[in-house]
């Protein structure tokens, strides 16, 4: 209650001010008992008590990245609707609004606009940043850019990044990427569903026709994002890191969702040639997913046939796991794919855990053996270091973040439907859960026969989940901000400064923190 009440007063500050004063330092770096090397914990509070605190400094932070109106953009040129990735002007230079990063950024504001818990004139504000997103879209889709032209062939919709005064940005760069128009579908959807049942008398108007219309060449913004994902899902594309070109779970599971949704979203709007056309290529798509789980390796891989170059291991699994299915969006939860409580995702989750464990030193402190929240980066073949790409990786808020959230939803998963299945695949993420030899055998747990094993499942769930949030605590700076990475051997943070997805994912994790108690 006291995160609305604070979030209701900060919010409406911003409706008249559009500024939040600088929050006063929280706490103080520990004394000199420690080593001045590594940062430590900073013990004054509880956990449940700092999350509640970060939840403003973070909501606070991220709109800072917002134009129009937050202080990190305000008067420096930046298009209305826009969203930075980070201030940072150079080393790194983040000045920039990535597609994906904007997409998953607004969708963090989406979902504080659904929860019903603000105000009108809270809610008015959400939704003029969220129409101002969505018709800068509609100029950047439109925009010709090094990934092409928007006629005939939709080329332009691949484009990664815009300057952030709206231009294209006209330099080199791993282009094209194809999850930004699947993201941005996904959280004007996830917007529109929102609208739709707070304002039914919204339906009768024109208001909807910017978000989606049934016309070819498109003409509004969902409408030209799904033409493009239902035509180029199955063709190659750099990852969301930038990095590698090839066919990537993150970009297919966003896509597939997208198309999924997309024909339900069809078929509202009058559509049924399309929706059956979004409904097959879902479809298609989803069966190529099922190929990325590797039973050899026992997790879900990256990118299919990279040819050895690198494990697969990858965060970037997590994340397409939680994209593609967070929000509440009437689906019947049997028919999700690779959902954060599947076992192909929990194992990937503890594989990725092992790996780090031993990689960053920061994370010397924790047993090896046992399954515990701890720093997590990118992917073990990692080499930038925030600032240059021919260096070591450190860990990331986010896929620290992102590890919590998948843990709390698979919690949550067992609190609402009162039973879990495992899998033979599974039992080795359920013994290490559980820190047992596995015992645990292949089948349904029900409330019913097994009350006392799924209490403590879903207990060693949140308990672990609440690990990795403590290990963001741990390494945010005193003013509760947080960068991109924190160094794997001071545990200090690195690498651009604000970034609006550190603060968007620790959001989503705390959101899923609260459904287990829902
Ligand atoms: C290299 C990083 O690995 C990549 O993820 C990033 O997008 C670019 N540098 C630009 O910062
Ligand atoms: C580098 C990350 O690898 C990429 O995913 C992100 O979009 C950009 N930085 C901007 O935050």
């Amino acid at each position: 209650m006291l995160f609305h009440a604070v979030l209701f007063t900060q919010l409406l500050y911003y409706t008249y001010a559009f500024s939040i004063p600088r929050l006063p330092h929280l706490r103080t770096f520990a004394g000199a008992s420690h080593s001045q090397t590594e940062q430590q914990p900073l013990h004054d509070t509880t956990l449940d008590a700092w999350i509640e605190q970060e939840e403003h400094i973070a909501l606070d932070r991220l709109l800072a990245n917002i134009a129009p109106g937050g202080r990190n953009v305000e008067g420096k040129g930046v298009a209305p609707g826009t969203v930075i990735a980070s201030p940072s002007q150079d080393e790194p230079n983040y000045w920039f609004q990535w597609v994906r990063d904007a997409a998953i950024t607004m969708n963090t504001l989406v979902h504080l606009y659904a929860s019903n818990t603000t105000t009108t004139t809270t809610t008015a504000y959400l939704s003029t940043l969220l129409t101002t997103y969505t018709t800068l879209q509609h100029h950047l889709q439109r925009t010709p850019n090094p990934s092409g032209p928007f006629t005939p062939n939709l080329h332009s919709l691949g484009e990664p990044k815009f300057n952030p005064n709206g231009t294209p940005f006209p330099h080199p760069w791993g282009r094209p990427q194809r999850d930004g128009p699947a993201l941005r579908a996904l959280t004007l959807m996830h917007y529109v569903r929102a609208l739709n049942a707070s304002n039914a008398s919204l339906w009768t108007t024109d208001f909807y026709t910017l978000f989606y219309a049934p016309e070819l060449p498109p003409r509004s913004v969902i409408k030209a994002d799904l033409e493009y994902v239902s035509h180029f899902w199955n063709r190659t594309s750099f990852d969301l890191w930038e990095e590698v070109d090839g066919l990537h779970f993150f970009t297919l599971m966003v896509s597939a969702r997208a198309l999924r949704l997309g024909s339900r979203f069809a078929l509202a709007f009058g559509d049924p040639g399309a929706a059956r056309w979004y409904e097959v290529q879902a479809r298609y798509a989803e069966g190529l997913l099922a190929r990325f789980w590797n039973e050899g390796k026992g997790y879900v891989v990256a990118t299919l046939w990279s040819g050895g170059r690198r494990s697969g291991l990858d965060c970037g699994v997590l994340l397409g796991s939680l994209h593609a299915t967070d929000a509440d969006d009437g689906e019947e939860e049997g028919e999700l794919l690779f959902p954060p409580w599947s076992d192909q995702i929990l194992l990937t989750l503890l594989s990725l855990s092992r790996d780090q464990a031993s990689r960053f030193p920061i994370n010397n402190r924790y047993n090896p053996e046992r399954f515990q929240g701890i720093a997590l980066g990118r992917y073990p073949e990692d080499t930038y270091n925030g600032y240059t790409s021919t260096s070591t990786g450190n860990p990331w808020f986010l896929c620290t973040s992102t590890a919590a959230e998948i843990l709390y939803r698979a919690a949550a998963h067992i609190a609402r439907t009162g039973s879990l299945t495992i899998s033979e695949v599974g039992v080795p993420f359920y013994a290490a859960l559980l820190a047992t030899t596995p015992t645990l055998h292949p089948g349904t747990l029900t409330a019913e026969k097994d009350k006392e094993l799924l209490r403590r499942i879903k207990a060693r769930l949140i308990s672990v989940g609440d690990e990795f949030l403590d290990t963001v605590r741990r390494h945010v700076d005193d003013e509760g901000a947080m960068s991109e990475q924190f160094d794997r051997g001071s545990g200090f943070m690195v690498g651009a400064r604000d970034l609006a997805w550190s603060y968007g994912s620790f959001l989503g994790a705390v959101r899923g923190r609260r459904l287990v108690g829902s």
